[in-house]
């Protein structure tokens, strides 16, 4: 079969005209849409009380971008409901944040369903269709329902919890049968491709073949693993670049960038380094934390109270250790543009990277690439982030354990030179090889594997 279009569909659409393409995904994809001309298909930035019945078509010089509109009402029971008050806690391990509302469900299905109706006249026979992130997983099973034919592939960009956290979602027999409806899903790492195994085992008697792939109800779904990446060069040439023309930092930083999630364990990360202060005076006066920590779905409950303890958290450091001459913490809640991100990292000793649980953090793979080869600073790095993996050359730590945090802090400042080089190039070799454009080909190059198989057409 031949390849024809690369249709990519998400929640979050790239800008109509290219202007604000620097997110990871629209570059990693960039090239992939263009070569055959491709198609994003998005939610549009605004919610109108009347949303057209047909996608919203925008040509970009590289690939068309095609916007959906929704009622504000039931996007936000789509949105900040059951994608975020259900699936985004359950699957990160918070089963004491799920908010259960029956129109939450039926709304993330509405969504899902409408969107399909819209995109299933506007595909081609031999377009390849590539589905993102958990606020759109019932859309093959949708697609399928109005007879669509096409191969359809799916990336889970956050973590797959084990089967029990699972069973803590109301329907999550139906979540396990929507993922079964893809030809292909893919993952961030190994972990969460067993999970996926067990949970198809339990809700839908699938059984595991001997090519990898999983039998359900007389129909094959392949399963992979593909860790997420960043464009590595693009960044660290942003890096470069912005260092000439800035000073580094007065004391030696420690740096975190994360968005204000429960999920990235922040109040854990100052407490290790409140206990890095407390355990070691003589650092006091002599380093600094930058925490950058932008709002993100505060409309949820579960978001305002993190902001709220993450601010009297550093306040308490701040009046506990602070001098006038000296804060400890500084904290910044806001998004920064990219570049002057890079030349943060770059300028930072230490890369604080110290997630609960998350698919991959991409922090943690931007840190890397920024440093400078000849005195590269430490990553420290949770043992929950998908990106722990394939980095087993950062310091791990668990990040419930202050004192591990605080002895991981100290570790990172005092290493010499040689050791951080050592880490660093083990780092970087493999991020160099393993960047984004290897991530989106892994992947396309799997869902082109399935279709030349012809998988169980007649079953679909
Ligand atoms: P998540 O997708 O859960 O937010 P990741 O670490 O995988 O976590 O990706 C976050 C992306 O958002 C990274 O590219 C990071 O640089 C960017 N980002 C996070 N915080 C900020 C910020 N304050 N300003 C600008 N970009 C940010
Ligand atoms: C994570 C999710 C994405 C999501 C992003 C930002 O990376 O995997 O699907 O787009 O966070 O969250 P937001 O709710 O602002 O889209």
């Amino acid at each position: 079969m031949s390849v024809g279009r690369l249709v990519i569909i998400s929640n979050r659409a790239p800008s109509v005209d290219g202007s604000a393409d620097s997110g990871g995904l629209v570059v990693a994809l960039k090239d992939a849409l263009s070569k055959n001309g491709g198609l994003w298909i998005g939610g549009a930035a605004d919610q109108v009380e009347e949303p057209a019945q047909t996608l919203r078509f925008h040509e970009r010089p590289d690939f068309d971008v095609a916007l959906f509109e929704t009622d504000p009402q039931i996007y936000s029971d789509y949105y900040l409901g059951y994608s975020n008050s259900v699936l985004w806690p359950a699957f990160h391990g918070r089963v004491d944040l799920i908010d259960v509302q029956s129109r939450y469900a039926s709304a993330y299905r509405e969504v899902n369903k409408r969107l399909a109706r819209m995109v299933a006249p506007a595909l081609r026979p031999d377009d390849q269709i590539w589905v993102h992130d958990y606020q759109l997983i019932p859309l093959a099973s949708e697609l399928k329902s109005l007879g669509v034919k096409n191969r359809i592939g799916f990336f889970l960009h956050i973590p797959l919890p084990d089967l029990h956290t699972f069973m803590a979602i109301p329907d999550w027999q139906d979540v396990a049968a929507w993922f079964g409806q893809y030809d292909l899903v893919g993952f961030q790492t190994r972990r969460d491709l067993a999970n996926m195994i067990n949970i198809f085992r339990h809700a839908l008697r699938g059984e595991l073949r001997a090519n990898g792939h999983i039998g359900i109800n007389g129909r094959e779904v392949a399963i992979g693993c593909f860790p997420i990446s960043i464009d590595v060069e693009g960044f660290r040439q942003l890096a470069m670049n912005g260092a000439q023309s800035t000073d580094p930092a007065p004391l030696p930083r420690l740096i975190g960038v994360d968005r204000l999630d429960y999920s990235k364990g922040l109040p854990q990360r100052l407490s290790g380094y409140e206990t890095f202060l407390a355990n070691h005076p003589e650092y006091r006066s002599k380093v600094t934390l930058l925490q950058i920590a932008p709002p993100t779905r505060d409309k949820v409950q579960a978001y305002r109270s993190i902001r709220a303890e993450l601010e009297h958290l550093s306040g308490r450091i701040n009046g506990r250790f602070g001098t006038v001459e000296w804060t400890p913490v500084q904290y910044i809640h806001r998004a920064l543009p990219r570049d002057e991100l890079a030349v943060l990292f770059h300028y930072s000793r230490v890369g604080l990277v110290t997630p609960l649980f998350d698919g991959m953090n991409l922090v943690a793979k931007e840190y890397v690439a920024a440093q400078d080869f000849a005195d590269p600073g430490v990553l420290v790095l949770s043992q929950f982030a998908g990106a722990a993996e394939e980095m087993p050359e950062a310091l791990i730590v668990n990040p419930h354990d202050p004192h591990d945090i605080a002895e991981a802090i100290r570790t990172a400042l005092d290493m010499p030179a040689a050791e951080r080089i050592e880490r660093h190039q083990a780092l970087y070799a493999h991020l160099k090889v393993h960047d984004v454009a290897h991530w989106s080909a892994a992947f396309l190059k799997r869902l082109k594997k399935v279709d030349d198989l012809g998988l169980d057409r007649v079953a679909r």
